[in-house]
This record gives C-alpha cells, structure tokens and sequence, in this order.
C-alpha cells in the first residue's frame, strides 16, 4: 500500500485484450465502489513505442514505457498488474514481487507448475512483508457464479454428486486462421486447456469448495499446421500448397476430461476452440442430493436452481434473476431488473484487490490458488499423453520443496 494518502498507483504490462478490459475496470472501481483506496492508473508498458503511448491516452494511463523492468523498478508504482501472454507471466511477477510491489497477474498463473511454483513461493515470502498478490480468475466474480458458490456453502445442495462444465469457443475452426500466441506452447504453456479450460477448473472448485484430486483425459490438435501472422519471424516456417509460410500447432485445440473431486463428487470438463456456433460459451451445472444449479455465462444475469426439498408437484428449476441488492457485488449498481456484463467482473475482481491490499488481506484466488489449477492442467497433460487415470500432484509440498 502506497504511503501516499491512500492511493495505488498501478503499472499495468500489456494493454490489448486483457489490458483494454482491466483498464477500464481501473477506471471504473472508485466511482462504484467505495473503497479504503484511491487507483491511480499511472503507468502502462508495451513493447512498440507509438503504439503503448496511443493506448495510454485512449485507455486512461497517464504515463507509459516499452520497458516492464522500468515499471516494475518505479517508486512510483504500488501495483504491477500483468495482462500478457504466460511466457512472460513468471519473470514480470518474480521481479515485481521483488521489488515490494503488489501483483494482480492474469490466468493461468504460468505456462509450468515449475514457474508457477517459484511465483507461489515468491508470493509467499513477500507476503511476509505485507506484499499481496492475486491470480485473475475473473469468472470468480460474476455475480451469479458467487450466489452460486453461497448456495452450495450454505447448504442448499446437499452432498455435491456432479460437476458438469463447458468452455467452448470457435475461433480457429478455419484451419487458415494464423498460427497467433495462444497457438504456440512456448508462449501460451497450452491451448484451449490453460486458456479456457483453467477457468472451469478454478470456476468448479471455487463454486464446490472442492479440489480435482485426479483425471482421465484426451486432447487433440485438429489443425496441425497453420499460416504464420503478417510480419511473424523466428518461427520454424515452412511453405503450405500456396506458398504461404506456414508453422506447427504445438498445443491442444481441444482437451476433455472426467474428474474427482476431493468431497467426493464426479465431474467432466470439456474446453475446446472448435465448437462451432459456439463464441464464449462457458456453462456449470452442479448436481447435489437436495438440488441443482445450472449458471451460463451467455445468460450472465442468471442462475438456474432447482431446490429438491420442495414438495415434489411445486418443483422445477426456477430462474433467478441475480440482479437484486442482496446479490454479491450488486448493492453498488442498478435498480433490480437492470443487468450487467462481461466487463463487470473485472471491476468486480479490482474492487476485492484494492480492497483487499487497503486493508491487509490476502487477496484469493492467491499464486498457491493458482497453482493447484496449474498442477491439475498439468495433470490432465499428462494422462492424455498417457493415456491413463493421473493423480494430482498434492499442492502443498510443491510449495514447501
Ligand atoms: N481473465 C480472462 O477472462 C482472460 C481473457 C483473455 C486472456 N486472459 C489472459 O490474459 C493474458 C493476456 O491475454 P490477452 O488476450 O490480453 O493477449 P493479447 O495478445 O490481446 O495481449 C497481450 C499484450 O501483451 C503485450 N506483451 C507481450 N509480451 C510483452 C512483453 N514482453 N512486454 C510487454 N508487453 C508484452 C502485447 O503487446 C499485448 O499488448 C494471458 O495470460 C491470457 O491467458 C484472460
């Protein structure tokens, strides 16, 4: 926490998707929240000069540099916010959290448990100076998904028996779709699996209150080779029938698994790029002995429930509209009946960090959170390779090894 009246100044790395949609939750959370803190958005970073100065005056950043070293160094910054591709995750996290600064670094945490182990661990020892840091499992903090994870805690669903989760997309169903970051393992650690597909899997546990302890899973990249983006080098290129350069898909494009959960529920997750019609089609239906819960992220405003202690003629699912005062986040915003978006979430997950780091708290989804969701990507890796039921490898001795 600065020193200086109550504000953070915020750094922000990278400024395209997740850049744009955590600027304009900076923007937002004091005007909607009221906060023990002050954001100021003091400084954004990207690589190409005229283009991170052109972002700074059109997202609302007051400074800007190329080089994330410089900002991560600043005195001037309290928070180093991290919206780049997960090959640089690690090394921009370990330095800010070095440095003292308070890190929000978006999912999944890393491309390797290795590096998501040493963030963990570097999160933890700045802990110890009252350094806080959080993974930015957004989804958390849809206001549906939080009623959801009130209603399993409070018991409503009884004994959870199944989790039943989809993250399907279809953006690169054209096999001449360019061979972008998120298709390349060594910038993206994996496909469709750590980029959709680590949100059901931090989504599920989170609603349940349960961990994946093993899985059962089958991958598989459909397009294998793809034309390299206008203006790309250093790739293994070689020439399609047309003579375009073309380069290797190295991750998955779509991964299915079943699971276990430690509560004792079973689940299926399927994350996919190739589900055509399908834009963001991300859906949780729990099943437990005294009800179900269905959420959608296409009907975001929404949660399905079904409350089996009814008497058996009164009962039905019944379509909450999560739009009342009493609903998580929602006191701040609109009369009832006037909904919310994607982009909420966002402002949703600034306000608990600002919150959080304004009042000494340790923000979640904490590194060690995203870490099990790492371990389980890794395990689901690693049956589908083998072709064999895989354990999870057990969180907390990664982080004391
Ligand atoms: N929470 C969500 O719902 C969600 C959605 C999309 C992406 N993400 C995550 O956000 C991260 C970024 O994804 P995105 O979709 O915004 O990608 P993107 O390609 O739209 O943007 C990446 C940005 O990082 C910058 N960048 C890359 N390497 C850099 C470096 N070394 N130094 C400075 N800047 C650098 C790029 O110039 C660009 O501005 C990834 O970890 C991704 O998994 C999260």
């Amino acid at each position: 926490m600065s020193t200086h009246d109550n504000v953070l100044r915020v750094g922000m790395v990278g400024y395209a998707f997740m850049g744009a949609a955590h600027s304009q939750a900076w923007r937002t959370v004091n005007r909607v929240y009221d906060l023990p803190a002050q954001v100021r958005m003091a400084l954004v970073c990207g690589r190409d000069e005229p283009k991170v100065a052109e972002a700074a005056g059109r997202l609302g950043w007051d400074g800007h540099t190329t080089d994330w070293r410089r900002l991560v160094e600043s005195d001037e910054i309290d928070v180093v916010d991290i919206c780049t591709p997960g090959d640089s995750h690690c090394e921009i996290a370990l330095a800010a959290l070095a440095a003292g600064k308070h890190v929000l670094c978006e999912k999944p945490l890393a491309n390797t448990v290795e590096e998501a182990r040493q963030m963990t661990a570097a999160a933890a020892r700045a802990q110890t100076a009252g350094v806080r840091a959080m993974c930015g499992f957004n989804y958390r903090r849809v206001p549906a998904v939080a009623l959801m994870r009130r209603l399993v805690a409070d018991g409503r669903l009884g004994e959870i028996r199944h989790v039943r989760a989809v993250y399907l997309q279809d953006w690169i169903v054209d096999p001449q779709f360019p061979l972008v970051w998120r298709l390349q393992k060594d910038r993206a650690g994996s496909g469709a699996l750590g980029d959709i597909g680590a949100h059901i899997i931090d989504l599920t546990q989170y609603v349940t209150g349960q961990l994946i302890t093993g899985v059962s899973a089958v991958t598989e990249t459909f397009v294998k080779e793809r034309p390299l983006p206008a203006g790309s080098s250093g790739l293994a290129a070689q020439a399609d029938g047309n003579g375009r350069a073309t380069g290797r898909v190295t991750v998955d494009d779509a991964a299915v698994f079943v699971a276990r959960l430690d509560g004792g529920a079973l689940a299926t997750y399927e994350a996919t790029r190739f589900a055509t019609g399908r834009k963001n089609a991300l859906r949780v239906e729990i099943n437990g002995s005294l009800g179900s819960v269905v959420f959608d992220l296409e009907r975001l405003n929404e949660l399905e429930f079904l409350d089996a202690t009814r008497p058996a003629a009164e009962q039905g699912f019944s379509r909450i509209l999560v739009t009342e005062p009493e609903h998580p986040y929602l006191s701040a915003w609109w009369p009832p009946g006037h909904i919310i978006g994607y982009e909420h979430s966002f402002t949703h997950q600034m306000r608990d960090f600002v919150e959080a780091v304004a009042t000494g708290v340790d923000p979640t989804p904490s590194f060690a959170d995203a870490l099990q969701v790492q371990l389980v990507l890794d395990a689901v890796t690693r049956s589908a390779e083998r072709a064999a039921w895989t354990e999870v490898e057990p969180a907390l001795a990664e982080v004391a090894a």
